[in-house]
């Protein structure tokens, strides 16, 4: 009989939590994806984030829907190509991505509502909880919306149902979320979301624009200094969920503005040289003094930047709503 060595297969299994820290502490410079911030701690911590007088986005987003949602809403339902055919209305149904508490959402909904007397709701999202809570909050306050939750992680492409006939889809991604991609991976996400949407089906995109350096760097480094816990956490989620030491006294939180990229950077800085232990990774990596992990962009659109996503990914832009001082801007773009 003949004895055969069975080759060795080392099988590692690896979270995606896992995978994205081995890639980035393994980089230089090192670096750790965004979406590591969203456990619950940190979903708390943004929740407060959007609360505090330095973050003005959600604030100016809000303020924005609460004067033009109705505007928004019969731009959505209507066509160039209904008025040429004498004005018909059409069903609108709202689907929303990253939809987590659907707060400023309620205002379109309201306006749809107002405008069709119901409206199907799509709010979808990672978190099977944040889309639990919405559904919950959404059903008590507007009864007339009837909400269809979807798990799903959009960003690695939308798969969506087909309108029925005599409805139109409206696309809502706002928060300026498609800001926390650099403009080649915004771009691919946009051509997602075009890519199951029919002809007249529109997108309405929240960005935020820029500004001032001052306020840019003052919404990301908050006087109460939630934004750096909001950082910091990264490390602590890393204890939790990898049994890293990492010592949170030991690395502080840095934003800043850069021109070039037009973007706010978010930075963990090693505050002395250090040894960091990830036990469930058998993983150490060392860290000297001031270096840093860059946990973050959020980038900032020159007034017209956003159209010209919109038109790169298959659609026409239709209008956009600004605030007073033009620090946010909502686009509508139409499906081409
Ligand atoms: C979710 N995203 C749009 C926020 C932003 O402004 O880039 C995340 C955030 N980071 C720090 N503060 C808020």
């Amino acid at each position: 009989m003949t004895a055969f060595a069975l080759p060795q297969i080392t099988a590692r299994i690896e979270s995606p939590v896992a995978s994205a820290v081995r890639k980035g502490l393994g980089s230089r410079p090192r670096r750790l994806p965004p979406w590591l911030f969203y456990d619950a701690d940190g979903s708390r911590l943004f929740d407060q984030i959007t609360r505090l007088p330095e973050y003005y986005l959600t604030r100016t987003e809000r303020e924005i829907l609460a004067v033009s949602s109705a505007w928004i809403i019969a731009k959505a339902a209507r066509s160039d190509a209904d008025d040429a055919d004498g004005n018909k209305p059409v069903q609108l149904r709202i689907t929303e991505l990253g939809a987590g508490s659907a707060d400023k959402t309620r205002l379109l909904l309201k306006a749809a509502v107002e405008r069709q007397g119901t409206v199907l709701y799509e709010p979808v999202d990672l978190s099977p909880t944040a889309l639990e809570a919405a559904r919950a909050r959404i059903e008590r306050e507007i009864p007339a919306v009837r909400v269809a939750p979807r798990v799903t992680d959009y960003t690695r492409g939308l798969d969506l149902m087909p309108a029925a006939t005599g409805e139109r889809r409206l696309v809502v991604y706002l928060g300026s979320s498609i800001g926390n991609f650099d403009p080649r991976q915004a771009a691919r996400l946009l051509r997602g979301i075009r890519a199951p949407l029919a002809p007249g089906d529109t997108l309405l995109l929240g960005v935020d624009l820029v500004k001032d350096e001052p306020t840019l760097l003052a919404a990301y480094n908050d006087a109460a200094a939630v934004t750096a816990r909001f950082n910091l956490n990264l490390l602590a989620r890393l204890n939790r969920e990898l049994g890293a030491d990492f010592d949170l006294g030991a690395f502080a939180h840095r934003a800043l503005w850069n021109p070039t990229h037009s973007r706010i950077e978010m930075h963990l800085e090693s505050l002395t040289t250090q040894r960091v232990r990830l036990a469930s990774l058998d993983l150490e990596v060392g860290f000297s003094e001031g270096e840093r992990i860059h946990t973050e962009n959020s980038y900032k659109y020159a007034p017209g930047q956003a159209e010209d996503l919109l038109t790169a990914a298959g659609f026409t832009p239709d209008s956009t709503w600004t605030d007073a001082r033009g620090w946010f801007a909502v686009c509508l773009g139409r499906a081409e």
